[in-house]
């Protein structure tokens, strides 16, 4: 690795240095893409309350906004460097096969990758997420300059018949072409977890394979774990030989065997709470969504208090954070935040 490059995160938990987050400035409800209204289907949820169109209200966007200056003050304290998406107003858009209103970077844990030195625009879901890492263009040309690996996937063409919105027993996505979130994917070194669901199909799980080389093994997560849309409300690694597991939805049988080499403990009752009427677009399970600042510290939702003492037990520190709109912009901190630097080296943890 080049000495100054700002790219170097191995995995969920090592100290950090260097972290993007996400903005509600720009949220907006964009018109439905066919890949939302897959998800959609395939969650049985609504990706977003159909009483609200096109904006949130502004008081949820500037409590959000209020939210995520408290909790980057703190990672500052912590000397942590803290990025932010640029201001980028594209609000619809064409490819030469359909046209679509535009998403938000409120995520960035969901469109960029960080596997080691590498930083990876991942080919998503969404029709509206298609160009959302323009947002983050500045950043990814320093960090390029800097030493680091800067690589996209090819931009899937996400046409209709790539989504399956009929057969319930079959995922969302079909298999035509790579798609995937890049929050489908947790990192523990040399062993990268892939969810095979409605948000990654298995095409893409074999780009990032073949992307990141004989270095790595990527493991695949079955469906019958989640079938939904991304893998950070339902496994968090927190230390090297820790994990902490959705009793809703990881089970003995489900649980690949490499994992049970580590101790899985199971989240307890997340707390259920609202600031608004709006449905949420995600999970209680949510709740669970923490960001590892080291693996004896852990930022997470001031709400759940049963986690907070759990995580304690375990010798992990808990900074109680408020993110109040989260469950309604459809983001905890794990996905409100990528990683960029940690302290860390390429290592074997299984
Ligand atoms: N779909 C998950 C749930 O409802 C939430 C995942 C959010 N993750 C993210 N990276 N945006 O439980």
């Amino acid at each position: 690795m080049k000495e100054n490059n700002l790219v170097n995160s191995h995995n969920e938990w090592d100290e950090l240095e260097e972290i993007i987050v996400g903005s509600a400035q720009l949220a907006r409800v964009p018109e439905k893409d066919k890949g939302m209204v897959a998800a959609s289907i395939g969650g049985g949820y609504d990706y977003f309350d159909p009483n609200i169109s096109e904006f949130f209200p502004e008081y949820i966007l500037q409590e959000t906004e209020e939210d995520i200056e408290n909790f980057t003050s703190e990672l500052k304290k912590l000397d942590i460097k803290v990025r932010r998406p640029e201001d980028i107003s594209i609000n619809n858009f064409s490819t030469p096969d359909w046209h679509c209103d535009s998403f938000f970077p409120y995520c960035p844990r969901d469109v960029l990758l960080t596997v080691g030195n590498s930083i990876i625009e991942t080919p998503n879901l969404f029709r509206s997420r298609y160009f959302e890492t323009i947002a983050y263009k500045e950043t990814l040309i320093e960090f390029m300059q800097s030493g680091a690996r800067w690589i996209s996937a090819p931009k899937p063409r996400l046409l209709d018949h790539g989504y399956n919105m009929q057969d319930k027993a079959q995922l969302s996505l079909n298999n035509h072409e790579p798609v995937f979130d890049a929050a489908n994917v947790i990192r523990a070194g040399r062993d990268l977890f892939y969810l095979v669901s409605d948000s990654g199909n298995r095409l893409g799980m074999q780009w990032l394979q073949n992307a990141v080389g004989h270095d790595y093994t990527v493991h695949e997560l079955s469906p019958s774990i989640y079938s939904s849309v991304h893998i950070d409300s339902t496994l968090s690694f927190l230390r090297p030989g820790l994990l902490l597991a959705n009793p809703a939805r990881v089970n003995e049988d489900n649980i690949p065997d490499i994992l049970k080499k580590w101790e899985i403990i199971y989240a307890p009752k997340m707390t259920e709470y609202s600031y608004s009427d709006i449905k949420p677009s995600s999970s209680k399970w949510l709740g669970m969504n923490l960001l590892m600042l080291s693996p004896t510290l852990a930022v997470v939702d001031k709400h759940q208090t049963e986690l907070i003492k759990l995580l304690e037990k375990r010798g992990i520190d808990v900074l109680p954070t408020l993110l109040r709109h989260g469950r309604t912009l459809g983001g905890g901190f794990h996905c409100i935040t990528l990683d960029v630097r940690r302290k860390s080296k390429l290592e074997s943890y299984f």
